[in-house]
């Protein structure tokens, strides 16, 4: 880059503030974003599995021992936590994933995640008065995309995995037709999407068994969703993209009000994508590119963090100095990202570390900047209904899958007999311009609606390589996904355990609400005093996430394998 477009872009990042500049202490050579080799010739000879569910966990495991690798169990984990978490993602819903392949030491981002159909009409998320249409954004067939997960995981068995899908899918088919005993997260979510799954008969035959949720301790089958993944595991893609299963669909959503057609569903791909890498304190970070914002939120995070010192600061400077990076990351990237097949995006400015110089100069030494004088960009939507698992097998292959049907229990909507739960991603587009959303987004014109387009996303999997150790780690959240995988990362990069990692109270801060999110206990009381009087507004939430971890440690070759706290249905485990 030469020296005139250097300046430029730190100007830039200035530019966007009035608050006055003082020199941050850089400590640390600047932040890239240029891949660099990561010679893991080492294998673990064990494999590590965390999950949000005991029952995807060990389907994981289950077809390590048939001889399959970890793209294979996570064929496996994530078509189990289909049936068995049906909340959080599923068949009908849509994935990202960052795996490293052992073998050609390469990194490789999968993005499975759901596209508008091609009927998409901006108008249909409007009331007749022109106020958004919440419930047309949320349930039902309108707020659903063109699911991405069974293409995403046939990809996945086809060019990385080693086993046939028919045994990457047992596992799935076969709880999903013998039963099992929902947990109470699953349970709550039913009762809770009562009156809606009620709405639609087919709804309320898999989710109502004789019109009522399924009781306490009661095994529950979903013989339906069972025959969906058998078609996949017998015909791949056409199995649900083609033929009967793509016909049910159409029929099913079409009946109900919605627009979509054959050939949105065959027209469906999954997409490879470059991964963002970022270059923090000698960790190679892999990660999400567009159509998340997480890679690049976090590139930007991280860049701004690497010109201070943080394990000199006091813990409210420590705070103050991570949620003004926060703030700066979030101003921009709803304001720029969308689909990189549609919009074009600069990423260049946003990834480059002399943009974060200047973002860093408008950093107070002891005072929050208000976001109110940074211009304006849109706050991002806090949904908390996805799930994240994280796999290392023998052979050192990786994978972080973070999938969504997005709000719980998606669009409450099923498609006929398929079993197949449709999510309601489509509210992730900005789809009414200049109008808040249910949360109080404001969208940008990269991420509007179009016809065969990708909603933006914050799912952030992420891959962590430092010299000695490995993490793969990840988590739902909505916005909150790139803070607390960015936190993660940061304890992880300090030498924190695998379950310290999980277990760490957690903070959030994304530009607007001009708020910081805590969990009780997360600050003692002289650094919450501390940041009140720096000009924080400190916001006690409900916790948050449902971070599932594994880690490797090369020096002595010993994996760990850890699921939140928060949530007890979680399996972290080594084998
Ligand atoms: N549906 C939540 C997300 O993709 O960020």
């Amino acid at each position: 880059m030469n020296l005139a477009l250097r300046w430029r872009i730190v100007l830039l990042g200035l530019a966007f503030t009035a608050a006055p500049a003082f020199a941050a202490g850089a400590t640390a050579a600047p932040a890239t974003t240029q891949p660099a080799a990561a010679p893991l010739a080492q294998r673990p000879g064990h494999a590590a599995i965390a999950s949000a569910n005991f029952l995807a966990t060990n389907a994981g495991f289950e077809v390590l021992a048939k001889g399959g690798n970890a793209f294979d169990a996570a064929v496996a984990v994530a078509s189990t936590l289909s049936v068995v978490e049906p909340e959080s993602s599923g068949i009908g819903g849509g994935f990202m994933a960052t795996l490293h392949v052992a073998k050609t030491n390469r990194d490789v981002f999968l993005d499975a995640r759901e596209t508008a159909p091609a009927a998409v009409n901006p108008k249909d998320y409007l009331n007749p008065d022109g106020t958004p249409n919440r419930d047309a954004a949320l349930k039902g067939p309108l707020s659903a995309g063109i699911p991405g997960e069974p293409a995403g995981l046939v990809w996945l068995a086809k060019h990385y995995g080693r086993l046939p899908l028919k045994d990457s899918l047992a596992p799935a088919i076969r709880i999903a037709r013998d039963g099992f005993k929902p947990d109470p997260r699953l349970l709550a979510s039913i009762k809770g999407e009562q009156k809606d799954l009620e709405r639609w008969p087919a709804s309320a035959a898999k989710f109502l068994p004789g019109g009522k949720p399924p009781a306490a301790g009661a095994v529950w089958r979903d013989p339906n969703q069972a025959r969906t993944w058998e078609r996949v595991a017998e015909k791949g893609d056409a199995g649900f993209y083609q033929g009967e299963t793509a016909r049910k669909l159409v029929a099913a959503v079409r009946a109900a009000g919605g627009n979509w057609t054959l050939a949105d569903l065959a027209g469906y791909r999954a997409k490879e994508r470059q991964p963002i890498v970022i270059d923090y304190r000698g960790y190679r970070i892999v990660t999400a590119p567009p159509p998340s914002s997480g890679g690049v939120a976090m590139a930007e995070i991280f860049n701004i963090l690497s010109g201070f010192d943080l394990s000199k600061m006091d813990q409210a400077h420590r705070v103050h100095t991570i949620v003004e990076a926060m703030r700066r990351a979030f101003r921009d990237h709803n304001d720029y990202l969308g689909d990189p097949d549609f919009v074009k995006m600069p990423l260049a400015m946003l990834l480059s570390p002399y943009y974060a110089d200047g973002l860093r100069q408008s950093i107070l030494p002891d005072r929050a900047t208000p976001s109110s004088m940074l211009p304006h960009g849109p706050a991002h939507d806090p949904g908390m209904h996805t799930t994240h698992f994280s796999i290392i097998d023998k052979d050192g292959n990786m994978v972080a899958i973070t999938s969504t049907v997005n709000y719980i229990l998606g669009s409450t909507f099923v498609a006929g007999d398929t079993g197949v739960l449709l999510n309601d991603e489509m509210d992730d587009f900005a789809l009414v311009p200049n109008k808040p959303n249910v949360y109080g987004l404001l969208g940008s014109k990269a991420n509007a609606p179009e016809g065969g387009k990708r909603m933006l996303s914050s799912m952030s999997p992420s891959i962590v390589i430092g010299p000695e150790r490995t993490a793969v780690i990840g988590s739902p959240g909505g916005s909150t996904i790139i803070t607390q995988v960015m936190e993660g990362i940061l304890h992880f990069v300090e030498g924190q355990s695998a379950q310290q990692i999980v277990s760490d109270k957690r903070f959030h801060h994304q530009f607007l609400p001009d708020v910081v999110d805590v969990e009780d206990g997360v600050f003692d009381a002289a650094t919450s005093a501390e940041l009140k009087r720096m000009g924080y507004t400190l916001k006690p939430r409900e916790p948050w996430g449902f971070m599932n971890v594994v880690t490797w440690d090369r020096r002595t070759n010993t994996l760990d394998a850890a699921s939140d706290p928060r949530r007890p249905s979680g399996l972290g485990k080594v084998q």
